[in-house]
């Protein structure tokens, strides 16, 4: 079973991270059982010191060597303990970043359509990073600073068994460090944030004016440009000052104080020698002590600094995680070849942002009938699609698939059986091969091949550096658009689906390219239902029956011919798409013959 984060809402955010740290609690446990052994020896140090001055060196009643092979040993001991615990502790610290990248990735990709409306992507992952690592570092890194911590406090109980006053007198800048350490953090923590965003934001700017290149040199834009990233990288500069100056006004202190500590040890101690109350072996342990001891009074803050980070990051990775999936799938999802009956049955739908995009549309299409879809920008072609494989559920009425409501289906097969061609297809930054067989990883090179043939596209993949294994997308050959759009046909059609929708999918393609596309694909989408969202003629041609769109309404349903005598509506839309010279009603008497 998968870690996951407890979805308590209730919970601290803590307590909703503890299973993934529990997850590696026997890693998490063994750095630290290690980290403790290492500083209970540690805190011996400076006591073997001590005797070691006073017993061999001051009252020579005791061999020297003796004492510097402990201290070599301990020394040694010491070293490796701590070189294992802090390999164990990065580990976990890896493990817990990998598994929260795991668990937000996860639940990214099942994020409705609608989620993805709403967020940009890139930022969206690149603030994920930033967040991830935030309260990874809490959550391993935390529970080493309390156990030294705690340590620091044995080695104080230490000191007051050998010298009760010194110890005091030693351990007396300890609170200050303590207080300013976090007063300082407290400073810089804005800042830091501040520096944080303005440096996503000067990634943001160079990342678009790279993905942009052509635009901005095709406007003569460089030297405005340029002066954008000018003013970005300004404000990182004013937010890096601003930290070095707080830094700077508080550092020295910071490192000034544990000095203060020596120098005080060295007074009291000093004065108690001479008196005679105590050895000299006690002030040079006590000196190593001061030293000791004040990283982790230093980290008090660090801790506090941490801490806050974590939790803003993690209320914003639970925001994400906490984001239910708007498209839930049925209780008891029903398996099933589909035929391919497409109903809508009075269905409105209001987008996120509240656009109304259908409006009581009532559709009926038989299994293995081709329709066109025809309509102006905007009237909502493109959504009437996304409902019939669920990418959006209907806000009102209902869409069916062979007489069953498509909420009833299980969502991967439902999303397997209608195949979604889309105007601008994304290709991945990899093989055309592996592309076209996105769907079907496991389809073999001749199926590959076919469908690239039926869409048109075999021809040209084959005149590529590398045929079906030149890699595409953004970090390889680059692809005119036509390019791209057959590539996608072949994507969709060797998923072989039962209801296949072409939105605009040729667009891009040369018209004697179409026809060939649609001559293979005739033969291919005989039994099936084909939705082609047109507006060129002899791409609606291909089609038996045209729908008129409107405004989110289906305002005509015919023939072409029948539509262009009696719909005034649909002769003016066509020839919006048509180059001036074509003769609408001319070219339609030959593409029907
Ligand atoms: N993801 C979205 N979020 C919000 N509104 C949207 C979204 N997609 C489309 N719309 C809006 O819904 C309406 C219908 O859009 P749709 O994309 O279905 O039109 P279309 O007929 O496909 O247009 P085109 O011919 O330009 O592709 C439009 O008003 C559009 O602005
Ligand atoms: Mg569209």
């Amino acid at each position: 079973m998968p870690v996951t984060i407890d979805p308590d809402q209730s919970k601290s955010w803590l307590m909703r991270a503890y299973p993934v740290v529990r997850a590696h609690r026997g890693l998490l446990l063994t750095s630290l059982s290690l980290s403790l052994v290492g500083l209970l020896i540690q805190v011996q140090i400076p006591n073997t010191l001590r005797k070691g001055i006073d017993d061999a060196i001051v009252a020579r009643s005791a061999s020297l060597s003796k004492y510097v092979w402990l201290l070599v040993a301990l020394a040694v001991v010491q070293g490796v303990l701590n070189f294992l615990a802090r390999k164990y502790l990065l580990r976990t610290a890896y493990e817990i970043e990998f598994d929260l990248r795991n668990i937000i990735y996860s639940h990214l990709v099942r994020l409705p359509f609608g989620f993805y409306d709403r967020v940009q992507s890139g930022e969206l992952m690149s603030r994920a990073s930033s967040d991830i690592r935030a309260v990874q570092m809490y959550l391993a890194f935390g529970p080493s600073i309390i156990v030294q911590c705690a340590i620091a406090l044995l080695a104080f109980g230490l000191m007051l068994s050998i010298n009760p006053v010194l110890a005091v007198v030693a351990m007396i800048t300890m609170p200050v460090i303590a207080v300013l350490g976090v007063l300082m953090r407290k400073a810089i923590f804005p800042v830091s944030w501040l520096i944080q965003a303005r440096l996503a934001r000067t990634t943001t700017v160079v990342d678009e004016n790279i993905q942009g290149v052509r635009v901005v040199k095709a406007f003569a834009a460089e030297e405005r440009q340029v002066n954008a990233l000018a003013q970005a990288a300004d404000k990182v500069r004013w937010a890096y000052r601003t930290d070095a100056r707080i830094r700077s006004r508080w550092s020295p202190t910071l490192e000034a104080l544990p000095r203060l500590g020596l120098a005080l040890v060295l007074l009291f101690g000093g004065w108690m020698v001479i008196e005679g109350n105590t050895t000299v072996g006690t002030i040079v342990a006590f000196n190593s002590y001061v030293l000791m001891l004040q990283p982790p009074f230093r980290m008090l803050g660090m801790m506090i600094m941490l801490g806050q980070r974590a939790s803003a990051s993690a209320a914003r990775i639970y925001e994400i995680l906490d984001t239910p999936s708007e498209i839930v799938e049925a209780a008891e999802p029903v398996h099933a070849r589909l035929h391919g009956d497409v109903v809508f049955d009075d269905v409105r739908f209001v987008y996120g942002d509240g656009t109304v995009a259908l409006h009581d549309l009532d559709l009926t299409i038989r299994a293995g009938e081709t329709v066109a879809i025809v309509g102006r920008t905007g009237s909502g072609k493109s959504t009437l699609g996304r409902l019939i494989a669920r990418y959006y559920d209907a806000t009102a009425g209902t869409v069916r698939l062979d007489d069953r409501d498509v909420r009833r289906y299980a969502l991967g097969d439902l999303r397997k059986q209608v195949g979604i061609v889309p105007e601008e297809p994304f290709l991945f930054s990899e093989s055309i091969r592996g592309n076209i067989a996105f769907g079907r990883p496991d389809a073999t090179i001749e199926q590959v091949v076919a469908a690239a043939v039926a869409a048109g596209a075999d021809e040209f993949v084959r005149e590529l550096p590398a045929g079906y294994d030149t890699v595409v997308g953004e970090r390889g050959y680059t692809l005119s658009g036509g390019q791209r759009q057959r590539v996608a046909i072949a994507r969709a059609l060797l998923m072989n689906p039962p209801i296949l929708v072409l939105d605009d999918a040729t667009s891009a393609v040369d018209v004697t390219v179409e026809q060939r596309i649609h001559r293979a694909l005739e033969e291919l989408m005989i039994g099936r239902t084909t939705i082609i969202v047109a507006h060129r003629l002899s791409t609606i041609g291909l089609a038996e029956r045209v729908l008129l769109m409107e405004d989110g309404r289906i305002v005509a349903d015919g023939t072409h011919r029948s539509l262009l005598a009696s719909e005034p509506r649909y002769a003016a839309v066509l020839a919006e798409f048509q180059p001036e010279e074509v003769d609408v009603a001319g070219e339609t008497e030959e593409v029907a013959a």
